[in-house]
């Protein structure tokens, strides 16, 4: 029984685990209701009743206001696009610096090369996989115009802190809160500490219309800026009241009515979804603290982690096993973790060869930022030596199914010295 997989052993797991489905008979039916009304957007590109969208996406929207406690809530078709909205609606212009961070979905740091701006890597606190707030001060210059945070894997980056930062020195902070709703910092929600904060809701996330997006923001002046960009806004700045024209080139971000009426019923369930989330990664979190080599993902004092990702840290010269042979252990017992997120943003082709926009390497032309590899020492660290990831957000896991994670885990610690002795 207690032979690796790996070594001919009985498998912790011997059936693959249930894929994560949070929609149901509640969304198939607002999905039906919706289309029996006829009206599959209710959006109109220009000025009159349906600039703003049809019944169901202004529904949404006031729901997720609600829930997530802020003024406006403007949905969009992806959190991509809701990027690209947040970058143009807070002014970003050719050569203004944006400080992102190295871990992240690309599009994250793709938004500010749309209106020119620069992508500055800033490294990880290790501990949250989030910005360091002491290494964004340290590298706010004048031209930076805003700091693009990531609550990543569900944890909030310092946002309090952040945004301080980001008052004290008249710039904005945006948060990436793709993968962190109803994850909070001292009481209040991710994804509404910052300017503007926009969520995900393509279909890995806790919640989800297939795809789609939200942007959060309490400031009136940014919210008509985010729906003039969502739709068409050269149009209508002039009925909208909106002077200062930049970057008032619209696009189509619009989400649909079917989309928005999945969102409604989605929403009335993400409390039970997010909670289960969390209950299970405390679950694996507590099995595993005292493994030898294996520190499980960290929760902030204050902080509520909703744990896209189950992210522990392995230290292989403390356990003298290589991570590589922990996670071949992990997979042959039917654990599907992994090693690594993705490697640091910077070392995409798009900044190696310092080539984005059009053919001679704009915006880049307009920058001396280099993004040469060893730029953030602890992002690359915890890539190329620490992370053990295990993505909770593919999968539904009940009870017994839990129980054979945390025995996979376990029997592969306590057996490292088989893995250090082949
Ligand atoms: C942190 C982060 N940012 C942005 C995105 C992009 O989201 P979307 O697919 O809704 O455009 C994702 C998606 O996985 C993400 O995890």
């Amino acid at each position: 029984m207690n032979t690796l997989a790996l070594f001919g052993g009985t498998p912790a797991l011997t059936q693959p685990l249930t894929p994560y489905r949070s929609t149901g008979k509640e969304e198939e039916e607002a999905v039906i209701r919706t289309m029996r009304s006829g009206t599959l957007s209710g959006f109109f590109g220009s000025w009159g009743e349906e600039f703003h969208g049809g019944p169901e996406v202004r529904a949404f929207e006031k729901a997720w206001a609600h829930r997530f406690t802020c003024k406006h809530a403007i949905t969009v078709n992806s959190n991509t696009s809701g990027l690209i909205a947040a970058m143009g609606a807070i002014g970003t212009s050719p050569g203004d610096e944006i400080i992102v961070p190295p871990f992240s979905m690309s599009a994250t740091v793709m938004a500010p090369l749309i209106y020119g701006g620069i992508p500055v890597f800033v490294d990880l606190e290790p501990e949250t996989f989030c910005l360091d707030p002491d290494k964004v001060r340290a590298a706010i210059t004048p031209k930076t115009r805003a700091i693009l945070a990531v609550n990543m894997f569900g944890h909030p980056a310092a946002l309090h802190e952040l945004r301080s930062l980001a008052d004290e020195k008249g710039i904005y902070l945006i948060e990436d809160a793709a993968q962190s709703p109803l994850a909070m910092e001292n009481g209040r929600y991710a994804g509404t500490i910052g300017h503007i904060g926009i969520f995900s809701l393509n279909y890995h996330k806790h919640i989800h219309t297939g795809e789609g997006g939200v942007c959060c923001t309490n400031d009136d002046d940014l919210a008509k800026r985010l729906c003039a960009i969502r739709n068409h806004g050269e149009n209508v700045v002039e009925p909208m009241g909106i002077r200062d024209i930049t970057n008032m080139v619209g696009f189509n971000f619009r989400l649909t009515e079917l989309q928005a009426a999945i969102g409604i019923e989605q929403l009335k369930k993400i409390d039970a979804l997010v909670d289960a989330r969390e209950a299970i990664a405390h679950r694996l979190s507590e099995a595993t603290h005292n493994l030898p080599g294996l520190a499980p993902p960290v929760v902030r004092a204050g902080c509520r982690h909703v744990h896209y990702v189950w992210m522990a840290r392995y230290n292989a010269t403390q356990t003298g096993v290589p991570r590589k042979d922990v996670i071949a252990a992990l997979n042959a017992e039917g654990v599907p973790a992994y090693e690594g997120y993705l490697e640091p943003l910077y070392m995409l082709p798009v900044f190696q060869r310092r080539h984005a926009i059009g053919r001679d390497g704009w915006p880049f032309t307009l920058s001396d930022r280099a993004y040469a590899p060893g730029l953030c020492p602890i992002a690359e660290r915890l890539q190329h030596n620490e992370i053990i990831a295990f993505a909770v957000c593919s999968y539904q896991l009940n009870l017994s199914e839990q129980d054979s994670v945390i025995a996979g885990f376990e029997k592969v610690f306590t057996n490292l010295n088989a893995l250090r002795n082949r």
